[in-house]
């Protein structure tokens, strides 16, 4: 499973400290696809129910439409 992200961003996302709630826990987004960077927004979901292993998804700017599937020719290394 894999996916392409276009990234336009030229700067960070600043967090001020006491912006949000010590005692919750924070989800940061790792899969690329949230539309509230750095958080998770639960649009990973769309990854674990579209995405095959050996296969690289491109998705719609919403984040949960797959545009295109393509054979991913360049699979991660053993972990
Ligand atoms: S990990 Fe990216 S939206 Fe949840």
């Amino acid at each position: 499973m894999a996916r392409l992200i276009k990234l336009e961003a030229l700067s960070p996302h600043k967090i001020e400290p006491g912006s949000f709630p010590a005692d919750k826990p924070i989800f940061i987004c790792t899969c690329g696809l949230s539309n509230k960077m750095p958080f998770c927004d639960g649009t990973h979901k769309a990854a674990r129910e579209h995405e095959k292993p050996g296969e690289l998804c491109i998705y719609a700017k919403d984040g949960k439409t797959v545009l295109e599937r393509r054979p991913d020719t360049h699979p991660p290394e053993a972990r």
